[in-house]
């Protein structure tokens, strides 16, 4: 049957630009009538006029059927949940009929039936009549509905099945979600227009009939083939500007907004209106946690304002076109996008590439339609600066019959596909999560030729970018900073897209939010769906707090009494931004005051500055660069850039108070506000709150990347998540020391740790002194104290980095400050429980909760702080959030160094800076009470 045809559909149209047209259009949207069978062969009566169908649920359309009670999701990422078996699919094929009538009004004649997005082999019938069938989901279709519509009620029926020989194109990494999925219209539109609109004013169009007239410009009714030149203001992503076109035919007028631009390539840089281009990229796909890829114009609106205040200039549409509002979106404010086609194989990899359709001439006409489907749909869009000729798709012949028409069609803009890396098919040479060094290779041009030299001299020509870099699953990404810093430094890196978006997290009464095998697949991938820079209610993670400041367009550099203020964007200045200056003593505001910078930044002097209050402690100065006005995608006063530096203050006077001496009473070791177990020398109370603790801790709920990396299998194997504790020896004496050696069990391999406890009438102080015994043979996941309180110690007041959490090469966007959170809210919710939370470099932090008890602990000089509800074992174990039940106490841990998180989920691991190598170190820390 011809589900199992190589054929991309039968009896559909041209395909044409997305365009607003003045002719009559019914949106065909709305409750559909819906039966699912799980075969594919069910009878199809049904598409009858006069079938009755009132035994039928009903189902709304656009959505996916699996959300919406039938059937399940299913998420894998390379594997295909059926056999490879190419053209053949399962017999188990849920099959989704769907029936819709709808009345013309009056006087209607002729007009195009289009869907925007079926997911993913739809069978078509007006009235009875089979007007085709259509393949690539995510792609449009219009079939010619005319001489089968009746005035009156009219009956479309739709069968769309889940599995189909096409389903062989579509392996992206997401869950598997058919249905009818985006628009449906009757449309008596038929124009179709290509704008071609260059950055020095050059337009022309290209037209089978009207005229074009661009009111703004003066421009009336231009006729196809004839370029003028014009007087334009050119549109870039920072200065997104559109002007209004209409294209008149006998028929209809269709408008769009044509925006002035040109991307080229010279001496291996990557230009946009001849200035290097530099791309601080998502990867977006289409997901929202309630509709799946069926995402709401406002969802779509969000995600671009969210990426613009994100300081993101670029979007790769990974892996398939989107949406067409997205891109308008796009157009209108400001993001430089790759467009990718539907085409993904990868499954074919996992049995070594044979049978890849990519590779097969039997398929070529597939791949081919689904290239020309997105090129005519989204040739108009500004925005878009390149095509992408799908994504993980191997190598092969019919990538040179996508490249070839498209070239053709599209002299305009550069050719993108990173699956073959001898670009042969492509102008720019894409990779994905290559390291920072083969990064800096490329970047100096010093990369490993190829084998054919022809090909190596073409490539190294081009203009590099990572297309997916900086895997954002769970805790992380590190090493963006590392990356950016590689991006500006060699002109032929055009920068990259960060993997990904959003966490494809479906919303779930049991889970909160449900990854792969919570539906019950048989072939699934977990979590690996779970990888986005916000939640998937679209709360930024830290991660893209992070990326926010390593994209920032304005960069400050400090002086003696001055600061340099430095122009990022690519092209437009300052003008629009105001600048000022904040002076915090022990994070209290000192002094505010504005700086003028001129339009193209430079060094501006610092007034002078009040004294610092006596005994205040630190003194920093944070400049910060926002909007003056409104913008279309953010509010004046939002924050672009800021920086910070440490002035000079004067050094606080040690601790005062006179020496204390432990003593011994109601069987307690009593010195200053702690009472000691005599025998373990361990503190049960402080300042009259009951405590536990400190243990040496070495552990940390792995992040992703911590177990797809294999750290945490290491660390598993040496016991760091079973340490035991030995008190080797206690002496009082001016204080109490207590050495213990800490150690897993099976191994030689130990630490050992003196803790000294000294005492001042006001404080109690710490120091405790680690040493490693033997060879450790790997990075450690920290290196800190673990100590329990008492449940109502719920808030936490801190001076350090804040307000989210920092490791080592991530929380770039953590500022010096004073900061104060609920121990509750200290959690960042990653999908997949795992490290989170730590606050780094605390000066000092004050716990308390509602009644009078409570303490403060200071760095000398500094710790990292983490505090939860939940002990490291139980957020191991957790797999959803749900299952991290609050306990009786607070679980604090005082780290002295945490190992980097890196991207080792997909990519590096941590850099080796970041590395937590075992080695002697020293923690001092003092309790003062509250
Ligand atoms: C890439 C792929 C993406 C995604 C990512 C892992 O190889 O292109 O679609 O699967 O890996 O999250």
């Amino acid at each position: 049957m011809d589900l199992e045809t190589f054929a991309p559909g039968s009896g559909r149209l041209e395909p044409r630009a997305a365009l607003r047209s003045d002719a009559p259009a019914l949106d065909l949207g709305g409750l559909w009538r819906f039966r699912l069978s799980p075969v594919a062969d069910a009878p199809d009566d049904f598409a009858r006029p006069g079938f009755d169908d009132s035994a039928w649920d009903e189902l709304r359309v656009p959505a996916h059927w699996p959300l919406h009670g039938h059937g399940a999701p299913a998420y894998t990422n390379v594997s295909y949940p059926f056999p490879v078996d190419p053209p053949h699919v399962p017999d188990e094929n849920p099959t989704g009929d769907y029936r819709r009538a709808f009345d013309l009004p009056d006087g209607w004649r002729g007009g195009r039936l289009r869907f925007d997005g079926v997911d993913s082999f739809a069978r078509v019938w007006l009235n009875g009549h089979e007007l085709g069938f259509s393949t690539g989901s995510r792609l449009p279709v219009e079939f010619d509905a005319g001489p089968w519509l009746r005035p009156g009620r009219n009956v479309l029926a739709v069968r769309v099945h889940q599995w189909s020989a096409a389903s062989y194109l579509e392996d992206q990494d997401m869950w598997w979600l058919p249905g009818i999925f985006r628009d449906v219209t009757l449309t008596r539109s038929a124009a179709d227009v290509f704008v071609h609109a260059a950055h020095d004013g050059r337009l022309s169009f290209e037209a089978a009939e009207g005229l074009l007239s661009i009111p703004e410009l003066g421009v009336r009714d231009l006729a196809p083939g004839v370029e003028i030149t014009v007087e334009a203001e050119p549109w870039t992503a920072e200065t997104p500007r559109l002007y209004e076109a209409v294209l008149t035919t006998p028929h209809e007028t269709a408008r769009l907004r044509v925006g002035f631009r040109t991307v080229s390539v010279e001496d291996g840089v990557l230009l946009a209106n001849g200035r290097p281009l530099l791309l601080k990229g998502v990867n977006r796909h289409e997901f929202h946690p309630d509709h799946g890829r069926a995402v709401p114009y406002e969802t779509m609106r969000e995600d671009v304002l969210l990426m613009k205040r994100h300081n993101v200039n670029a979007v790769r549409t990974s892996h398939y076109p989107p949406h067409p509002a997205f891109l308008d979106l796009c157009d209108e404010l400001g993001l430089w996008v790759v467009d990718e086609c539907d085409l993904e194989t990868h499954g074919f990899g996992q049995v070594g590439w044979r049978g890849n359709p990519t590779d097969d001439p039997r398929w070529a006409d597939a791949l081919l339609d689904r290239m020309r489907r997105m090129v005519e749909r989204d040739k108009n869009h500004p925005s878009v600066i390149m095509w992408s000729l799908g994504n993980e798709a191997g190598v092969g012949r019919n990538l040179a019959v996508m490249a070839g028409w498209t070239r053709e069609r599209d002299p305009s803009r550069p050719l993108h596909y990173e699956g073959d890396w001898s670009c042969a098919h492509t102008d720019v040479y894409s990779r994905m999560y290559a390291t920072h060094a083969e990064v800096e290779a490329i970047g100096r041009g010093e990369e490993d030729p190829l084998d054919d030299p022809a090909l190596d001299a073409r490539r190294r020509a081009m203009p590099f970018l990572q297309c997916e870099y900086a895997h954002a699953m769970g805790n992380g990404p590190g090493g963006l900073a590392e990356y950016q810093e590689l991006f500006e430094r060699f002109p032929r890196l055009a920068g990259g897209f960060v993997w990904e978006w959003i966490d494809h997290g479906l919303t779930d009464p049991r889970h909160e939010y449900a990854y792969g095998g919570d539906y019950g697949e048989s072939v699934h991938d977990g979590n690996f769906v779970i990888d986005g820079l916000v939640f998937p209610d679209r709360t930024p993670s830290p991660g893209l707090l992070d990326l926010k400041k390593v994209f920032e367009p304005v960069r400050f550099e400090f002086g003696e009494g001055v600061v340099r203020v430095v122009n990022r964007h690519d092209f437009r200045d300052l003008a629009h931004l105001a600048f000022e200056a904040v002076v915090e003593d022990d994070g209290l505001e000192g002094a505010r005051f504005p700086l003028a910078v001129p339009p193209s930044g430079g060094e501006v002097q610092l007034p002078a500055l009040p004294p610092p209050p006596d005994g205040a402690g630190e003194r920093w100065l944070t400049v910060r660069a926002t909007l003056t006005g409104d913008q279309p995608w953010a509010a004046a006063g939002h924050e672009l850039a800021w920086s910070q530096t440490r002035l000079p203050s004067p050094a606080l006077p040690a601790a005062a108070g006179a020496g204390v001496r432990p003593q011994t009473s109601g069987g307690r070791l009593r010195l200053g506000g702690g009472e000691f177990d005599p025998r373990t020398g361990r503190l049960l109370r402080l300042f009259g709150l009951d405590v536990e603790g400190p243990r040496l801790d070495l552990y940390r709920a792995p992040t992703d990347n911590d177990r797809y990396g294999g750290l945490d299998r290491k660390w598993r194997q040496l016991g760091l998540h079973r340490l035991t504790h030995r008190v080797a020896g206690i002496e009082t004496g001016d204080g109490i020391t207590v050495r213990t050696r800490v150690a897993p069990a099976a191994t030689d391999l130990g630490m050992r740790v003196t803790w000294t406890w000294t005492a001042t009438s006001g404080s109690l102080n710490l120091s405790v002194d680690v040493e490693p015994e033997g060879e450790w043979p790997a990075p450690i996941p920290r290196l800190g104290l673990h100590l329990l309180l008492p449940g109502e110690l719920g808030h936490v007041t801190w001076f350090g980095r804040g307000p989210g959490e920092a490791y080592p090469d991530t929380g770039m966007a953590a500022r010096v400050g004073r900061w104060h959170a609920a121990i509750d809210d200290l959690q960042t919710p990653y999908v997949r429980p795992q490290e989170n939370g730590h606050r780094a470099d605390v000066r000092w932090a004050e716990f308390g909760g509602t009644g009078p008890g409570g303490f403060r602990v200071h760095g000398d000089p500094m710790f990292g702080l983490t505090a939860r509800r939940w002990s490291t074992a139980e957020l191991t174990a957790a797999r959803h959030r749900p299952d991290l039940v609050p306990g009786d106490h607070v679980h604090l841990h005082l780290d002295l160094a945490h190992q980097g998180i890196g991207t080792a989920t997909c990519g590096p691991g941590a850099l080796p800076r970041y590395d937590l190598r075992p080695a002697r170190a020293t923690l001092r820390l003092r309790f003062t009470p509250a």
